[in-house]
């Protein structure tokens, strides 16, 4: 008799792992997609791909792997609290930022594919030492709504991926590029679960952390941002200084005109959580510029664009109200923009508005 060849043996073993899986009770997928995996297959898309930004992000998920425990971890390892400096805008640093902001940075020089890093929590350009260089830009907020950190709500970690053009020494030209340049962003949300939203540019994906392992584990295949919702998210606090338009649009939410339907509003005040819960559900997040803020608060580089790709892959708009984020021609890597994103008809929706009553 033949002896079965190395493929059918494998999927006879895979077979029965499933057998055995289902027959213990475990719930055990025996073939799940980590995002490494999914990665891979994407890079096979591309005939021309040499591997670096699979290993970009695979050190990076490291880092949110850390970040993830870390959160977890906070109280017991008494990592609340004032780390002692200031970021750039001014704000406290806590010592889980501080803490977030090494490992992102350690982990992306450690791929040897970077060459240029933007973090929220530094003021300067973070220039990649020539000899662990490579031909990958990364802008990030490593732990965004830190102050949501002592109440353990919600908090994530936002990245953007630019692949530098040319062979010169990099420079901040090389980062003031328009966010429809990236190659790759997603973020890392630590919430009841620790999921990785991720866009190659294909679309949108979200990988689950499963504990047990130490992997994420594709979830949410293909995910879309619906056309339209019935959640709007932003901070009421600031009414008395949005723009007419803008008021005009939030009355309107809540006291629609006949026929249309009243949307309930929802607002964590960490933009990972928000920005989540609109792609998963449909609906609108808006950070608009308010008096104390004149370009809005949230910063371009690393807060705005990638949720924009993200937003935009899932089939959805952002735009800051009067142009599409990702059209903007940045000056500053600290830089910040008004936005408005989510379900298509509800941006255009609130699009209307302001351009019929600013
Ligand atoms: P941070 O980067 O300084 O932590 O602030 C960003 C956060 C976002 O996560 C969130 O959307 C926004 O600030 C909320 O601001 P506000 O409290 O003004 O509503
Ligand atoms: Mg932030």
């Amino acid at each position: 008799m033949p002896r079965p060849s190395a493929i059918a043996q494998g999927t006879a073993l895979q077979a029965e792992c499933e057998r055995l899986g289902e027959w213990a009770g475990l719930g055990f997928d025996t073939s799940p997609l980590t995002l490494h995996s999914f990665v891979l297959r994407e890079q096979r898309k591309h005939a021309d791909a040499s591997g670096e930004l699979t290993s970009l992000l695979t050190n990076m998920l490291v880092a949110i792997k850390a970040i993830a425990s870390a959160t977890q971890k906070a109280g017991l390892g008494k990592l609340y609290g004032i780390a002692g400096s200031t970021n750039v805008q001014g704000e406290e640093v806590k010592k889980l930022d501080v803490l977030s902001n090494e490992l992102m940075i350690n982990m992306l020089k450690s791929s040897y594919t970077t060459c240029l890093l933007v973090s929220e929590e530094n003021d300067e350009l973070i220039e990649v030492e020539e000899k662990r260089r490579g031909k990958y830009i990364v802008t990030f907020d490593p732990l965004d709504r830190s102050s949501n950190i002592d109440c353990l709500v919600s908090i994530g970690t936002i990245f953007g991926i630019y692949k530098k053009q040319g062979d010169g020494q990099p420079t901040v030209n090389d980062v003031l590029k328009p966010g429809k340049e990236m190659v790759a962003a997603g973020y890392a949300l630590y919430g009841s679960a620790t999921m990785v939203v991720l866009s190659t540019g294909d679309g949108v994906n979200g990988f689950t952390l499963d504990p047990s392992i130490g992997e994420f584990i594709l979830t949410h295949p293909n995910m879309k941002c619906k056309e339209k919702g019935s959640i709007y998210s932003l901070n009421g606090g600031y009414a008395e200084t949005w723009s007419k338009g803008f008021a005009e649009y939030i009355r309107t939410r809540k006291d629609p005109e006949p026929g249309k339907k009243i949307m309930e509003q929802r607002y964590v005040g960490s933009m990972v959580a928000d920005v989540h819960n609109i792609l998963l559900n449909g609906g609108i997040f808006l950070y608009p510029a308010t008096a104390a803020a004149p370009n809005g608060k949230l910063r371009l580089l690393y807060e705005c664009n990638p949720m924009a790709y993200i937003i935009e892959q899932a089939g959805g708009l952002a735009t800051t109200g009067k142009e599409r984020i990702l059209d903007i021609q940045p000056t500053t890597i600290h830089q910040r923009a008004p936005v408005i994103l989510g379900s298509k008809l509800d941006v255009e929706e609130a699009l209307g508005y302001l351009n019929k009553y600013d």
